[in-house]
């Protein structure tokens, strides 16, 4: 009830967020949240998902704050080239905001996937209900103190709600939803946005597979890999979550992993600083399930108090294994062997379409490389490493399937959150010939309308 009589406000104070003036503002205010709160950031996040020391904690992700400003100016007037048939009028594209947007952040990535879209909705001028992850309580509790103390109470606020409150929340008529998160919230947030027709962005994550070819520096691969992998205690959305190889690369890779594992966590990952802890006893208990079906080749530790798994890979896994069948987002990595890349691009194919395809191949002609590009489907795609593509802000962001819907990342997020009002300046003028346009019709009439709009078909024109 609060939350409507606020909505109603903040719509309304849509108008006061649309000058540039207002939104560079907002965005310097966000600015100085992050500089001041940085050390308070980096203990939310450590206390949420472990002891890890997490770099560049803020915001990494998205287009960095300070080039926003000059790039909203040159984003926002866009005018399009005025129609040829309408020399008089003008035709141009509006950039406005939706109005009230919702933005739900995920657990895996609790800041940037909180704050990435919170910048374009800003940028594009819109009012914001933003909602921290309930399970990533310390920074719920963070962003719902300290925010709001930046950002103007008016047009910005921060809800924190528990499951049940959340299906309540999405009973409200928002103007725009961004939802990241697991694909069975996400259908929920889709249908309770479909009561409303409201648009949704929706980013799900996915089961990323990485092909390894039979030729490739493996040395490197398993760098690029297991950083990837067990960032975060592979705790994000985009990470390789399997990989297919052959039997022969298997072989070659294990022991390249093992050596890796050693040189970035030290011979006991428990006690490096750098490797995090499941985010809470739920999902620990989920991750050793999962773990439970195979032969594990590295780590497999487990310790349910300290919500500690070790970097950890696994063998002989069947596609029908449960860890096969889900998302895994936590520091496990099956192999799963395949004779050539054919019988990989197959695999790829006849699952759900992944947010991310991964390859490494040092083929000189980069054949397989281009094979499972054109092969396959999903949101992106990178060679030759992992995670890489999401950080560069000129791509757009996304999946595709079941893996999400809809991109952002840099403009594309100020895209995500502006709709492009299609619009036309007539002129009053020169109304007689307009004459020819009004019924009633006659043969004659409509041959000159066809001629003057210069819409001809064999036999047949519309008009509009
Ligand atoms: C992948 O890396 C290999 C080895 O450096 C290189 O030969 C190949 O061209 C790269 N592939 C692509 C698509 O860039």
């Amino acid at each position: 009830m609060l939350l409507r009589m606020m909505m109603v406000v903040m719509g309304r104070g849509a108008r006061t967020t649309r000058p540039m003036e207002y939104r560079v503002a907002q965005l310097e205010a966000l600015g100085r949240f992050l500089e001041e709160k940085k050390q308070d950031i980096l203990e939310a996040t450590a206390l949420d998902m472990g002891k890890v020391r997490r770099r560049g904690a803020g915001n990494g992700g998205d287009q960095r704050l300070e080039e926003l400003g000059p790039a909203m100016e040159r984003w926002v007037p866009h005018v399009e080239g005025v129609l040829q048939a309408t020399r008089l009028d003008s035709a141009f594209i509006r950039k406005e905001p939706y109005g009230v947007v919702l933005i739900m952040g995920p657990w895996c990535c609790p800041i940037n996937l909180l704050l990435g879209p919170l910048i374009g909705a800003i940028a594009a001028g819109n009012c914001v209900v933003i909602k921290p992850s309930e399970m990533t309580e310390n920074v719920e509790k963070l962003m719902a103190e300290a925010l709001p103390s930046y950002l103007d109470r008016d047009c910005f606020a921060v809800v924190t709600t528990s499951t049940q409150e959340t299906t309540r929340l999405l009973e409200n008529k928002f103007d725009y939803i961004f939802f990241a998160g697991k694909p069975s919230v996400g259908r929920m947030v889709m249908a309770a946005a479909a009561k409303h027709l409201t648009p949704v962005t929706l980013e799900l994550g996915g089961k990323n597979p990485c092909y390894v070819s039979d030729t490739c520096d493996v040395r490197s691969v398993a760098r690029r890999l297991a950083w990837g992998r067990f960032f975060n205690a592979g705790q994000t959305c985009v990470a390789p979550d399997y990989v297919l190889c052959t039997l022969e690369m298997q072989e070659k890779l294990l022991p390249a992993l093992q050596k890796v594992i050693t040189e970035f966590y030290g011979s006991n990952p428990r006690e490096s600083p750098d490797f995090g802890r499941i985010v809470e006893g739920k999902e620990f208990q989920r991750l050793q399930m999962l773990l439970r079906s195979r032969r594990v080749a590295i780590g497999g530790q487990m310790d349910e108090k300290d919500l500690y798994i070790a970097p950890t890979v696994l063998v002989d896994v069947q596609p029908s294994d449960p860890i096969m069948q889900e998302i895994i987002l936590g520091p496990i990595l099956p192999i799963v062997v395949v004779a050539n890349v054919n019988e990989a691009i197959d695999f790829i194919n006849s699952r759900e379409r992944p947010l991310a395809v991964y390859v490494f191949s040092s083929d000189d002609k980069v054949w397989s490389i281009s094979r499972v590009l054109e092969r396959t489907s999903s949101g992106g795609f990178c060679s030759n490493d992992t995670l890489m593509h999401m950080i560069l802000t000129s791509l757009p962001f996304g999946g595709i399937g079941s893996s999400g819907l809809g991109r952002y990342h840099g403009k594309f997020t100020f895209d995500t959150f502006t709709h492009q009002r299609g619009c036309l300046h007539r002129n009053m003028g020169l109304e007689a010939l307009n004459t020819l346009r009004y019924p009633p019709y006659s043969q004659h009439r409509m041959g000159i309308v066809c001629a003057a709009s210069g819409v001809k078909h064999k036999g047949s024109c519309t008009l509009l």
